[in-house]
């Protein structure tokens, strides 16, 4: 069964992992989910063992810290946060007390009850030395709970800077949690974080039995390619890593956007045709949103390529 990622990761791949899944090996010795974000697709394949890599340090540090700690350490202390900063905690006490207590206005849901406080966390964060202690990694996953849509999202001088959101550590969010924390049980995870040019990274993806690349894409626009984004430069290097580890045989998988209504990664389009790779489609329905409803009307594209004995692999 597949789990949502605690992280509400911005482009992560969780409504469209059936369709993804299927091009990947029934079981995979070493899988490489090589940039992993919230890791969503790392969490939800079989393998012995998986290595999520990320350039991200916060994203890192909190993936390992929520899947390695004890749950019930996790949870107090959280709830210790959420007592100190006087935040909503409504899986406890439910959506209906603060309702009934007038906090609820419009469709602003927790806003009003959680602003002072969220606020207060945020700078408190914000000003920590060391942000890879506990209390800084129960901070952030606090902060992006009771953040605008559940997000994660710095600026260039690392600090968290989105505004109070409309919900709070609530039963989804519980959830989430809880079974993130248990599938890292079920199969042995690693935490890497680095740049996937580094030496570090080629030494991983040399030995392992199936890569997995969800990048950047070049022709659209995220948050994580707005500091030192994702360029023309990353593209080559990624594609030519990738035929590398092909020709050794080692298969792989890359997400991408080959085509929208105004741009072609002709970059992408030429490493296909050269290799010889397939494409898959990959049927991505956009529900009502006005963020969804501008992407569908940019006619993205997403693809699924694969190589390197990546078909046989899935027939396996
Ligand atoms: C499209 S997101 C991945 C989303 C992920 N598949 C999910 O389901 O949540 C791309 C990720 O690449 C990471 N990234 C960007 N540049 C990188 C680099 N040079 N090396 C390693 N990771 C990088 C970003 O931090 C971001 O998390």
């Amino acid at each position: 069964m597949f789990i949502k990622s605690p992280l509400n990761y911005t482009g992560n791949k969780y409504r469209i992992l059936p369709q993804i899944t299927k091009y990947f090996p029934k079981h995979t010795k070493v899988f490489v989910d090589m940039f992993c974000g919230g890791a969503t697709v790392g969490f939800n394949v079989d393998a012995d063992k998986v290595i999520l890599i990320d350039n991200n340090p916060r994203v890192i540090n909190l993936l390992k810290f929520l899947a390695e700690k004890d749950i019930h350490v996790i949870i107090s202390k959280i709830e210790k946060v959420i007592k100190e900063y006087n935040l909503s905690y409504s899986y406890k006490y439910t959506y209906k007390k603060y309702r009934d207590e007038g906090y609820v206005v419009g469709n602003n849901g927790l806003k009003k009850y959680n602003e002072k406080g969220f606020y207060k966390l945020r700078e408190d964060y914000n000003k920590l030395l060391n942000k890879n202690t506990d209390k800084a990694n129960i901070m952030l996953y606090t902060l992006m709970v009771y953040a605008f849509n559940n997000d994660i999202r710095f600026n260039s001088m690392g600090d968290f800077n989105l505004p109070v959101g409309k919900t709070d550590f609530n039963k989804n969010n519980y959830n989430k949690l809880i079974a993130y924390n248990n599938r890292a049980k079920e199969t042995k995870y690693e935490f890497i974080c680095s740049d996937f040019r580094s030496k570090k990274v080629s030494n991983i993806i040399n030995k392992a039995s199936f890569v997995y690349c969800d990048p950047p894409y070049l022709i659209t626009t995220a948050v994580y390619n707005e500091n030192d984004g994702w360029n023309c430069d990353k593209e080559e290097h990624l594609l030519k890593l990738l035929s590398k580890i092909a020709k050794r045989n080692i298969p792989f998988a890359l997400s991408n956007v080959l085509k929208t209504k105004l741009k072609t990664n002709i970059q992408l389009e030429s490493w296909i045709n050269e290799n010889n790779y397939d494409v898959h489609k990959i049927n991505y329905h956009y529900k009502s949103s006005s963020y969804n409803k501008k992407n569908r009307d940019r006619e993205e594209q997403e693809i699924i390529v694969t190589g390197g004995a990546a078909d046989e692999a899935s027939d396996k």
